[in-house]
């Protein structure tokens, strides 16, 4: 049986007074679910709410990092660094990451390999364009994505990978993929896992779906056979919300 993971995408929102509150107030909410939750919040609140969410059964994330270890990347933050202070998880090749700021599938592979020799556990976002799904070519696009990334990753490493199938259209839009729809992507990256290590790997590995996940959505969603939780944005920045999306399933 695979766990039930709901992950947080925080943006480019929330100071760390509004992280610490927000923290206090869901750790009793979900303190007894078997659901893994993750927050992924901005650098600047990483410590803050590190600091929050210790002894709670809350886990926090950053949103990115680079793949060296140090060095002069100005305005740069690496996995050893995010490793440092406590962080467990890092979203790696985010659509918002890829279009505004030049990521490619051959970076993606750089921080995936860089955060699993920091013993970080990347979060890698994958999905097809509104073109790429109107020509039909989802399956072809998000597979290629995922041999990209994965590249060099052993069998051993891949047990602490987790993957996002985000369809780009579906991403702050209101539009979300059918559960049916979303659930058949899925079982199409499994089958791709199962190609490249093997069908145990490929019956283990961690797969959400992200895309306007709200939590009139969620139970539909994560109770669906292949998908094992969301990667949520908007929704992730009402506790209330977010704490219904936890508990759904
Ligand atoms: P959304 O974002 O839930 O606001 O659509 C999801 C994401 O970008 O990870």
């Amino acid at each position: 049986m695979r766990k039930k993971v709901i992950a947080g995408n925080w943006k480019m929102n929330m100071l760390p007074n509004e992280a610490i509150k927000f923290i206090e107030q869901l750790t009793p909410m979900v303190k007894n679910t078997a659901n893994e939750i993750i927050l992924c919040v901005p650098y600047t609140d990483l410590f803050y709410s590190l600091l929050t969410a210790q002894n709670t059964n809350i886990k926090i994330g950053a949103q990115n990092m680079h793949w060296e270890k140090s060095g002069a990347y100005t305005g740069e933050v690496s996995g050893s660094m995010l490793k440092s202070i406590g962080v467990e998880y890092v979203i790696i090749g985010h659509s918002e990451r890829r279009q505004y700021f030049a990521e490619t599938d051959e970076t993606v592979n750089k921080k995936i390999k860089s955060a699993l020799q920091n013993e970080l556990k990347p979060i890698v976002c994958v999905g097809e364009t509104l073109n790429q799904r109107e020509e039909e070519k989802q399956i072809e696009v998000v597979t290629n994505q995922i041999k990209i990334a994965l590249n060099g990753i052993t069998s051993s490493q891949i047990e602490n990978v987790i993957i996002a199938y985000e369809p780009i259209w579906a991403i702050g839009t209101g539009k979300t993929a059918t559960a049916n729809d979303a659930n058949e992507m899925i079982k199409a990256i499994r089958n791709e896992i199962s190609t490249l290590y093997n069908e145990e790997i490929a019956s283990k590995i961690i797969i959400l779906y992200g895309g306007s996940v709200k939590k009139e959505n969620s139970k539909e969603l994560f109770s669906c056979s292949d998908i094992d939780g969301g990667l949520i944005g908007g929704a992730s920045l009402n506790v209330d919300d977010f704490t219904k999306i936890c508990l759904s399933v």
